[in-house]
């Protein structure tokens, strides 16, 4: 019998692509970094039948022709911007597409400015991977039209304001992050080293080996389903870095090293495609959750290419107009034959993802009144975290009406340490949609926190039938130190309501509170048992159904009302409206609606243990995970 330890479970679950190596001496000739000429070929190609794409090549020319009449003014390599990226990207790709110098003579001047520049700020590395990306990709597609003379420029800054800061043990230590940093700073890194390498093979060679190691370390947690446990924001920004990278790798190599076979990468492109509702992303944490353009989604085009998804990229492409995808990616990872048959009425509608406990559901990809939630059990404490375990965020008919505020200013003070962090409102459990659960009476912006390394699984998801999804989370870790057992349960039923349904058992009478913040306009029924939510011209309420003795209360949303010198955010115009019970209890069952006034509200009131048994429609089953073995080498604040 073969006795496993976890040693060896990693060893399983992680193939490995360390020690990889690349032989720069064979890498084929410039453009080689996405943008080849077969590539050209494809985008000349697909333009000519499918409107959509001309539409979109469209805005990028409108794009690049705007950069073009105002050179790059950059004094500090410390003010750079993705702006910077994104003009490079689409002026560098109509050059590739038209041969036209005007084109080319801007990206040539405007590398050449940056490259001039005494440094690319290595104290801030994910400036200097950014800069070095952009000056990769401008370089690679306008190479023919530079002069030896400033190849040699570029080459030489890449080699000193770089590869070198980056191999400096003195001022990297940067480079040991585990989270979305290493797929930003690796990845931009190796992207470089295609660019380049040729020139100094030892050098970069010696990237190779210094990045690939520390960038698998931070890919092991996308095992086993792809999801991000940053959140969906910052998800996208390593995905934008990700899709690049094995983009520039597939084409200069003709091998992604193997990547895209680590456990979980198959399935990040559905994890960013679910993970996008109506009005924006899933995102918990420190991530926002708007999106002004489609820059951080595109690397979903080169996963959809790569596992040919065609609703990976309709699903995506579908959440943005044409304006907002024309982004640079689209040269490089739109694909019509992918886009050709709409299957967006044949998608499934929800995915659940144990590596992040989370889950989310969608009426439908089409319709855009219908719902949409997420909801996640979470493995808290880790990267960017906050105490949010048991959140859910919902949109109906184009507007959120539970929302995750996102981060407060990275600059307060010891924001990114506990346990000053868990002092932060939104990092606290009452920043967030969950509960708050104390052995003491609670007062508003004084609510307990949960307990920062716990890990709260997604229990069970599925349907009860074909409109009506639900997901049950074990929370009691998070609560372990007051309560024996702690669940939730969310869904929508008949696409007409969201329900959550809380049930706490402690040993010892505890206060809970259960926190729900919302940025539409609120206002409370006399009996302080329904709530009215308005947005635009959607009215929406909140039904208190369980306990019979419990009300809701809009409970104060700003720090600054209870700390003195407090330099945070002070969330106007977001509101808390809060289930409160009258009194300490050792047992609640807490159930709500959201539904449309008028709406007939099915209470649906059966416990949480029998919810898979009343599944009918892809019922799924997560483990009780205590100690998810892919987050080992996560970033924590505990
Ligand atoms: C651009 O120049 C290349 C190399 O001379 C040529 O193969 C290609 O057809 C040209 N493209 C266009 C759009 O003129
Ligand atoms: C490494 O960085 C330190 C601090 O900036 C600097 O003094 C040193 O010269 C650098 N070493 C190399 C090899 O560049
Ligand atoms: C390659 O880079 C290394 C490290 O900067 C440097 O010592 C070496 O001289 C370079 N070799 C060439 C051929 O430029
Ligand atoms: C589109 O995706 C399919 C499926 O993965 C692939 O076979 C095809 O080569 C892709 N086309 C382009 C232009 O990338
Ligand atoms: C491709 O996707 C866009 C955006 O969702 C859509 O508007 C367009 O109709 C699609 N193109 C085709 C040929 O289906
Ligand atoms: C339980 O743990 C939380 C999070 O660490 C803490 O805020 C709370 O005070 C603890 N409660 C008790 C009764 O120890
Ligand atoms: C919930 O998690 C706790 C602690 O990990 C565990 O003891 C309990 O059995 C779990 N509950 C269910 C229903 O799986
Ligand atoms: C959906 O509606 C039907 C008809 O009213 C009802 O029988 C069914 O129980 C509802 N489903 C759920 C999950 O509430
Ligand atoms: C509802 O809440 C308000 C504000 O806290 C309070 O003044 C009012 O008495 C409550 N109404 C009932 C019926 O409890
Ligand atoms: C949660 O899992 C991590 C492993 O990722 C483990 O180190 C930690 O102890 C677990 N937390 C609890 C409260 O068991």
């Amino acid at each position: 019998m073969l006795v496993f330890h976890a040693g060896m479970l990693r060893l399983l679950a992680f193939a490995s692509i360390a020690g990889a190596s690349i032989d720069f001496t064979s890498l084929p000739p410039h453009p080689r970094l996405m943008f080849t000429d077969k590539r050209v070929q494809a985008v000349l190609s697909m333009s000519e039948t499918d409107l959509y794409y001309q539409n979109v090549l469209g805005y990028l020319e409108k794009t690049a022709n705007t950069a073009i009449e105002t050179p790059l003014s950059l004094s500090s390599s410390s003010s750079w911007s993705s702006t910077i990226r994104l003009n490079v990207g689409a002026t560098a790709g109509m050059y590739r597409l038209t041969n036209d110098t005007a084109y080319s003579d801007w990206v040539i001047e405007t590398i050449l400015t940056v490259t001039d520049l005494p440094d690319w700020n290595p104290s801030n590395f994910l400036n200097t991977a950014d800069i070095t990306m952009t000056v990769s990709l401008g370089y690679d597609w306008v190479y023919d039209e530079l002069t030896e003379a400033q190849r040699e420029a570029i080459e030489t800054a890449m080699a000193e304001k770089s590869f070198v800061p980056a191999l400096n043990s003195s001022i990297n230590s940067w480079s040991e992050h585990t989270n979305n940093w290493a797929q930003v700073t690796h990845g931009c890194l190796i992207i470089g080293t295609l660019a380049v390498g040729d020139v100094n093979e030892t050098l970069a060679n010696q990237i190779i080996d210094f990045s690939v190691p520390k960038l698998q370390v931070s890919l092991e947690q996308y095992a086993p389903d792809g999801g991000w446990i940053e959140g969906y924001s910052y998800g996208t920004y390593a995905g934008i870095f990700l899709g690049l990278m094995m983009g520039s790798l597939d084409s200069a190599l003709g091998s992604d090293l193997g990547i895209s076979s680590l456990s979980g990468m198959q399935n990040l492109g559905a994890w960013l495609t679910h993970g996008f509702g109506q009005t924006g992303g899933f995102s918990w944490a420190d991530g926002a959750w708007t999106f002004s353009n489609a820059n951080s989604l595109w690397s979903v085009g080169y996963w959809a290419t790569r596992f040919n998804q065609a609703g990976w990229l309709q699903g995506m492409l579908s959440r943005f107009t044409a304006a907002q995808a024309a982004t640079f990616q689209a040269f490089l990872f739109y694909n019509a034959t992918l886009n050709t048959t709409n299957v967006l009425s044949d998608m499934p509608r929800y995915e659940q993802f144990e590596n992040v406990a989370g889950m989310t559901y969608r009426t439908s990809w089409t319709n855009s009144n219908g719902w949409f939630y997420g909801f996640m059990g979470g493995y808290n404490g880790r990267s960017h975290g906050h105490l949010d375990a048991g959140s859910f965020v919902i949109d109906y008919k184009g507007y959120r009406w539970a929302e995750l505020l996102g981060s407060d200013s990275y600059s307060l003070t010891n924001y990114f340490v506990a346990p000053r962090r868990w002092t932060y409102y939104r990092c606290r459990s009452e920043g967030a949609n969950t509960l708050s659960i104390s052995d003491t009476a609670q007062t508003a912006l004084h609510f307990a926190n949960q307990i920062p390394s716990a890990n709260n699984s997604l229990l069970w998801a599925g349907s009860f039938d074909s409109s009506s999804r639900f997901g049950v989370a074990n929370l009691t870790e998070a609560y372990s130190n007051v309560t024996t057992s702690v669940l939730r349960g969310v869904g929508v039923l008949n696409d007409s309501q969201f329900i959550v349904r809380d049930e706490i058992i402690a040993p010892e009478a505890v206060d809970i509170a259960a926190s729900w913040h919302t940025t539409a306009d609120i206002t409370l029924g006399t009996d302080n048992r329904t709530a009215t939510l308005v947005q635009g011209d959607i009215t929406m309420e909140i039904t208190l159904l369980l306990p019979l003795n419990a009300h809701l209360e809009l409970v104060d949303t700003n720090p600054c009302n209870a700390y003195t010198s407090c330099s945070e955010m002070t969330n106007n115009g977001i509101y808390n409206v809060a289930v409160r019970l009258p009194s300490l209890t050792t047992e609640a069952t807490i159930l709500l609606a959201l539904a449309e006034p008028g709406a007939t509200i099915d209470e649906f009131n059966h416990p949480l243990t029998t919810w898979y048994s009343l599944c009918t429609v892809d019922c799924w089953k997560g483990e009780n995970v205590e100690d998810p073995y892919w987050l080992q080498d996560a970033e924590t604040y505990y």
